[in-house]
């Protein structure tokens, strides 16, 4: 068992990717790559798929391992994080109450007039552009994905909100009820014995493969703060290790390029997402 303290750190106790993006993308797929993260993604294409997942963090890659086994989530720094900006909740008037019955909506419009009326207050706009602003996030996270961060984050992680609470109902939300109430899962999930657990960066692996290895990618958003000469790299890898109709998904905090007609953000429950790119390989 890994240190969660020493360098390698556990970052994330549960995916914040919504994976139905992936199990629509994925269906009739069979062999997948996949990030290991905290393992949400693995498992649930484990159902259906044969699941490669790769992390380059070793404590992270072996809490997924052990949730695949049927161990019960942990808190990582991601939610310490989160739980910490939660205990100011209060102070901006976002009642417990108010929180449990907005997030137990299944109607959309009245999603959005609880949003307007109870929680999208000035109040929460202040706290949360600062709280999403460049000097607070640096005390959190690596200068490099900083760097890919659109500027007022906080407003444009709003809109975010909003547009997730306009076309998906709450109640079945469960991304939304992590980031707004803290874990409601914390349930084991039963053994799933179709993945294969490895510890690597993405690229080195696939460069490792055997020709035609994946017929699917799905890649979190580990090319956010990363050098262009490894997104480069990576996007050969992909080239080799995949079958000829294969399918990638790329997350990424940044805003869309208004030319991208492959972005299916609007899709994702989780809410945090700029782009989340489906496509096929080729096209990478
Ligand atoms: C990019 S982070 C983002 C987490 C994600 N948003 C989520 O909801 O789980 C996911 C994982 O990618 C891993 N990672 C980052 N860069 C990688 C790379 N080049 N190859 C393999 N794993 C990588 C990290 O160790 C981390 O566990």
């Amino acid at each position: 068992m890994h240190s969660r303290s020493g360098p390698h750190r556990l970052l994330f106790g549960r995916m914040y990717e919504d994976v139905e993006i992936e199990r629509a993308a994925f269906h009739g797929k069979r062999r997948v790559f996949c990030i290991a993260s905290a393992g949400d993604t693995a498992i649930k294409l484990a159902e259906t798929h044969e699941v490669v997942a790769c992390d380059i963090n070793p404590t992270q890659l072996a809490y997924a391992q052990q949730r695949a086994e049927g161990a019960p989530r942990e808190t990582g720094d991601a939610e310490r994080a989160m739980n910490f900006a939660r205990t100011f909740m209060p102070l901006i008037g976002w009642r417990s109450e108010y929180l449990h019955t907005f997030l137990n909506l299944s109607n959309l419009a009245e999603q959005i007039s609880f949003w307007c009326d109870h929680l999208d207050t000035l109040r929460f706009h202040a706290a949360f552009d600062a709280l999403m602003s460049p000097a607070i996030l640096h005390l959190i996270y690596q200068s490099q994905l900083l760097t890919v961060l659109p500027p007022k984050f906080g407003s444009i992680l709003r809109k975010r909100m909003e547009c997730t609470f306009a076309n998906h109902p709450n109640s079945t939300n469960t991304y939304a009820k992590a980031l707004f109430l803290g874990e409601t899962e914390i349930a084991a999930v039963s053994k799933s014995a179709n993945i294969r657990f490895v510890q690597s960066d993405a690229a080195s692996y696939l460069e490792s493969c055997s020709p035609g290895s994946f017929d699917a990618f799905t890649l979190s958003n580990i090319l956010d703060g990363a050098e262009p000469s490894y997104r480069t790299r990576l996007t050969q890898a992909i080239g080799h290790a995949a079958t000829k109709d294969a399918v990638v998904v790329l997350r990424s905090f940044a805003e869309p390029p208004s030319d991208l007609t492959t972005n299916h953000a609007h899709r994702d429950r989780s809410i945090l997402w700029g782009v989340v790119d489906v496509r096929k390989t080729l096209e990478f």
